[in-house]
């Protein structure tokens, strides 16, 4: 049995988040969810002191009212859902605070990461890194209806959120603006193997990209 089949109150947030993310775009659907839970679960066993329900509620909600998305605050949605459930003070501020500092334009300015934040972030990363990651730049550029390459199109500088977000960039570019970047920012160890594979992964594709492009110059 999964672990989250195991517990009734796992299965009841599995329904609320299903649910909250119906009508994302594929990189951000219940897969995602899943992927990431699964892979902050792999974290967890191989780093020590983690509390295991933070883990998997963090890991859960996560996504819900990305920034991106949507300008409520998950705070009250997060705190209603945990308190019904009998999750207590503690482990709701914890997941909250895995919610709201996940993402990769707030993590900067954090000073204090709890261990639970480090492995669901690491997660998440992950599956922006790699195969995956690779897919799902390219379905989103496409939800977004960015081009695939422009040669002439040139690199966000680092640092410029503002242009980030609101750049049309092409696909191309943002695993310069971004994904090539990731490995770099893993928290914990075991996240930092995993991320080498998925790196060197995307440099080849890379370069396979430009040899395909560049036929016979
Ligand atoms: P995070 O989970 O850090 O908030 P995002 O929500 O920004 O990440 O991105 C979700 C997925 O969409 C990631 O795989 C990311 O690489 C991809 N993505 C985000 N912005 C872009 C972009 N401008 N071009 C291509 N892919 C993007
Ligand atoms: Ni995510």
């Amino acid at each position: 049995m999964n672990l989250i089949e195991s517990d009734a109150r796992y299965k009841e947030v599995e329904r609320f988040v299903r649910t909250s993310l119906s009508g994302f775009d594929g990189g951000h659907d219940w897969m995602h969810i899943l992927r990431v839970l699964n892979t902050s679960l792999y974290i967890y066993e191989h780093e020590e002191g983690a509390d295991l329900d933070i883990v998997v509620l963090g890991a859960l909600l996560h996504d819900i009212d990305d920034r991106k998305f949507s300008d409520s605050d998950p705070k009250q949605k997060i705190t209603s859902l945990l308190g019904i459930l009998g999750f207590d003070q503690y482990h709701i501020d914890s997941v909250i605070d895995i919610n709201r500092n996940i993402s990769f334009s707030s993590s900067d300015k954090i000073i204090h990461k709890s261990l639970e934040l480090m492995i669901v972030q690491d997660a998440d990363r992950l599956d922006a890194i790699g195969a995956i990651g690779i897919a799902r730049a390219f379905n989103y550029g496409g939800f977004k209806n960015r081009k695939i390459y422009d040669p002439d199109y040139k690199i966000a500088q680092a640092g410029d959120m503002e242009a980030y977000r609101s750049s049309a960039s092409p696909t191309i570019n943002h695993f310069y603006e971004k994904l090539l970047l990731l490995k770099g920012l893993m928290n914990t160890p075991t996240a930092r193997k995993l991320a080498e594979e998925r790196h060197r992964f995307m440099e080849m594709y890379l370069e396979q990209f430009y040899r395909e492009w560049d036929i016979g110059k």
